[in-house]
Formats: C-alpha cells, sequence, structure tokens
C-alpha cells in the first residue's frame, strides 16, 4: 500500500502543474534549435523543435490519454478560461490539445513555414472546419473550378444546403474573372489547389493573393499534391490546408489532414465556443500523429525520387506520342510559372497524367498496367510507394457533372497516375512499354 502511494506520488510530481518556472518549449526533454530564416522545407523541419521520449528515447513517447490531471483543482478552471494552455505544457483533453498531436502539428507548421499548425483526421475534415470558420451563414467563396471531388462537392452541395455559403467557380488562369467573381464584403475567401486534382494545372499563387488580398478575401491553398515543391504560405497564402492521407503519410495506410496558418487562425479554429476544430472534433488520435511524424523526415528525399521518376516517365511517354500532361515538360502551359514559385531541388510534383481520350482505352491501359506488367495499381489516392492509376472522370472527380468536367478540362479518358519509386526505373518503364504494346496489339490505340 505504502508503495503503491509512494509510486502515485512519484508520478504525479514528475508532471509539470505548476505553472511558471518551466517553459516547455526549452524543457530537457526537447531541443530546439536558433531560429532561422525560413528558405527550404527541409531546412525548417530539420531546425523545428525535436521531442525526445520520456526515457531519452531518440523518439518522443506517444501521450495516449484522452485526458489529463491537474495538482489543483484551480488549475482546471484557468485552463477552460484560456489563462493556461499547451505552450505552458497545459493539458485538458486530447480532442482540444494533445502533445503528439501538437509535436507534429509543429513539424506540419515547419514544412508550411506557418506559425502553427493543427493536424485533423483526415484532409476534408481539415478543409470543412477551414471553410464553416472563414464563412458565416450567407457567405460566400470564390474557387477553381478544377477541385477534387470531395471537395467541390462540399462547396457546390453541403455547404449551400446546410448553411447557405455559396461559392462562384472560375477558371484560376483568366485573372480578370477571379477578380470580378469576388464581391468585396460578402465574398469570404477564395479557395484553389495549388496544383490542381486531377489536371495538375498549377495556380499562380502570388498573383491570386494579391487579388484576394487588395479586396479584403482570406487566401486557402490544398497544398496535397505538392509538399515540400511549394510553400504557398511563402507565397502569399494565407492559410494551407493538407490531406496528410497522400504524399505526407506516404504509406497509403493512414487517413489525416492538417490546417497550417497564423497562431491566432489555430487559436481561433480551437476555441471553446465557436472553433469548428474543438466543437465538430475532426480529431486525431496520438498514435496516428505519432506514426505520421516519423514519416515527415524523408518526405523531402521521398519527393525527390517521386519526382524524379514522374518526370523520367513524362519525357519518355511524351517521346511516344502520348498525351501527356505533367507541370515538368516544358510544354506545360504553367511550366515556368511553377518554376518561378518551386523550392529548389525537388523537382515538379510525382503526379501526372495520360489522356487515353475514352474511359475504355484508359481502363484497357490501366488493367494491362496492373494484371499484365505489374507496373502499378488500379486505385485512387496518391503519394504511395507504388504507381497508383485511376480514371480521374468516373472516380475521384465523378462528383462534378459532365459540364463541370468539361470545364475543368477532365476528358473521360484521363488516367491521372501518381508515380511510386519502387524497383528501378528501367524494370518500370519496359513494364509500361510492354502494357502499352499489349493496348496498340488489341487494336485500341493508333497514336502512339
Ligand atoms: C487535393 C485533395 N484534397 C483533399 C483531399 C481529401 O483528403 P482526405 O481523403 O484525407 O480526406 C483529397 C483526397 O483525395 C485530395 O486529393
Amino acid at each position: 500500500m505504502a508503495e503503491t502511494e509512494t509510486t502515485s506520488v512519484t508520478v504525479l510530481s514528475g508532471k509539470k502543474r505548476s505553472g511558471d518556472e518551466h517553459d516547455p518549449m526549452v524543457g530537457k526533454k526537447s531541443m530546439v534549435s536558433a531560429a532561422s530564416t525560413w528558405d527550404d522545407p527541409a531546412a525548417a523541419l530539420a531546425s523545428s523543435r525535436h521531442e525526445f521520449g520520456e526515457h531519452g528515447g531518440v523518439n518522443m513517447s506517444i501521450e495516449a490519454s484522452a485526458t489529463f490531471t491537474v495538482m489543483e483543482p484551480d488549475t482546471m478552471r484557468k485552463m477552460f478560461a484560456g489563462e493556461l494552455g499547451p505552450d505552458r505544457d497545459f493539458y485538458i483533453y486530447s480532442r482540444h490539445f494533445n502533445p503528439t498531436v501538437l509535436n507534429l502539428s509543429r513539424q506540419m507548421a515547419a514544412l508550411e513555414g506557418t506559425e502553427a499548425a493543427y493536424c485533423t483526421a483526415s484532409g476534408m475534415s481539415a478543409i470543412s472546419s477551414v471553410l464553416l470558420h472563414l464563412c458565416t451563414s450567407g457567405g460566400h467563396v470564390v474557387a477553381s473550378r478544377t477541385l477534387y471531388g470531395g471537395t467541390h462537392a462540399l462547396l457546390t452541395h453541403f455547404l449551400p444546403r446546410a448553411c447557405n455559403i455559396t461559392t462562384t467557380f472560375v477558371d484560376l488562369n483568366d485573372l480578370e474573372m477571379v477578380k470580378s467573381s469576388i464581391m468585396e464584403g460578402r465574398t469570404n475567401l477564395l479557395y484553389f489547389e495549388a496544383v490542381s486534382n486531377p489536371t495538375l494545372a498549377v495556380a499562380n499563387i502570388p498573383e491570386l493573393s494579391r487579388i484576394a488580398h487588395d479586396k479584403g478575401v482570406t487566401v486557402v491553398v490544398d497544398n496535397t499534391f505538392s509538399p515540400m515543391v511549394l510553400s504557398p504560405a511563402k507565397l502569399g497564402a494565407d492559410v494551407v490546408v493538407h490531406s496528410i492521407s497522400k504524399f505526407i503519410s506516404g504509406g497509403a495506410d493512414i487517413i489525416a489532414g492538417a490546417v497550417c496558418g497564423k497562431a491566432s487562425l489555430i487559436n481561433a479554429m480551437m476555441d471553446l465556443h465557436q472553433g469548428p476544430l474543438m466543437i465538430l472534433g475532426p480529431t486525431m488520435n496520438a498514435k496516428v500523429a505519432f506514426e505520421l511524424s516519423e514519416r515527415i523526415p524523408h518526405l523531402g528525399l521521398r519527393m525527390k525520387e517521386h519526382c524524379n521518376r514522374a518526370l523520367a516517365y513524362a519525357t519518355r511517354m511524351k517521346k511516344l506520342g502520348l498525351k501527356v500532361h505533367y507541370p515538368g515538360l516544358e510544354d506545360h502551359p504553367q511550366h515556368e510559372l511553377l518554376k518561378s514559385m518551386a523550392n529548389r531541388g525537388y523537382g515538379f510534383g510525382g503526379m501526372l497524367t495520360v489522356d487515353m481520350e475514352t474511359e475504355e482505352r484508359a481502363n484497357k491501359l490501366m488493367n494491362y498496367l496492373q494484371n499484365c506488367t505489374q507496373f502499378g495499381f488500379m486505385a485512387v489516392s496518391l503519394g504511395y510507394y507504388e504507381t497508383l492509376m485511376s480514371c480521374s472522370g468516373s472516380s475521384t472527380s465523378s462528383e462534378l457533372n459532365d459540364e463541370e468536367k468539361e470545364l475543368a478540362g477532365i476528358s473521360p479518358g484521363l488516367v491521372r497516375m501518381s508515380v511510386g519509386y519502387i524497383g528501378t526505373l528501367e524494370q518500370k518503364w519496359s513494364q509500361f512499354e510492354k502494357a502499352l504494346t499489349r493496348l496498340q496489339d488489341s487494336g485500341l490505340l493508333k497514336n502512339a
């Protein structure tokens, strides 16, 4: 009995609870490098705080608790009043803040060069929380015509019905159209993807941000297709959202998301009375956060190889006469723009598209690529080490109607490829060529 009491006292006294002398940002179980000016996502990640494990482990411990104790009853009141918080190592409940999720959030903020970030259970929960936070009932969004189908459906169907928030969809290349669609005093935000899903159009982030800011409108950019390659917040965007489920995870085994932006935005989104992250509860599990925080340090290496392979395939596919679309090719309409915005040394992205013109031809090609030559898998999503292929019009963009797809530039035979890095480049390329030969032999392909 006495032993039990001693143990419990030791455990509790080991916890920081007095709230005055100890600064968790420089605690002995963490290491912070001197702040440096942000010029590269990998450098920023390496300079961000490294959290050690409870017993000195090189990896941080997982804080699996849903709830946290206090030493004095009054501490609880202070935490709920916002006088004590995670910045001083005071935690209430893991739907609010959790140390392990916060560690991943710090990595995401370093990656995107923002003051703060908050990680969520999915990319869609990050996106919907931001939209619900920044728009008021009766509000208005100006958004790109070419968006991931789920986001398009959220803006087209869900938000008007549930919240009376409407959207005007625009062609991002038409800056006049963007400008004239923003209604000063009514439009809450401009929303687009840095590299669009699935058409791989590259947004002119500095110019679009300037237009929006001139009219007092907040800019939200989805950077799911281009982590490391582009840093939208450094190019003028106010908020960056991610589906971490893709390149950042890299394992095709986790669904997760993040909101990156100013600390004031993240704190407001956590408000006990008004904050959607707190009230709607799109909470990430601490065990998931731990898994992801172990993958972020090699994201830069993975992205470089995704990009190298994608450029090599795109170049070779083009030589074969295929209708390939890749922002790293000089004939891509925004190739120069991407070069002017991209962080040096990562490449032009790990996604490419091949337009097979008809769904039948697209399906046949993917079938040969998966089932005859093992080039890749027919699957949605992206950022996996294997190549993933899907016919966008009938899958991840099926939420768009035919007219919307046409306006977005999504042909019925558009095959989107997330280029993997497994195997050798020549091994994989020969698998691609073999599949293409089978397609030619079937009589379905004439021009390649
Ligand atoms: C560009 C983009 N944003 C957001 C999402 C949604 O992310 P999640 O599936 O993690 O909810 C996706 C999913 O495919 C996407 O492609």
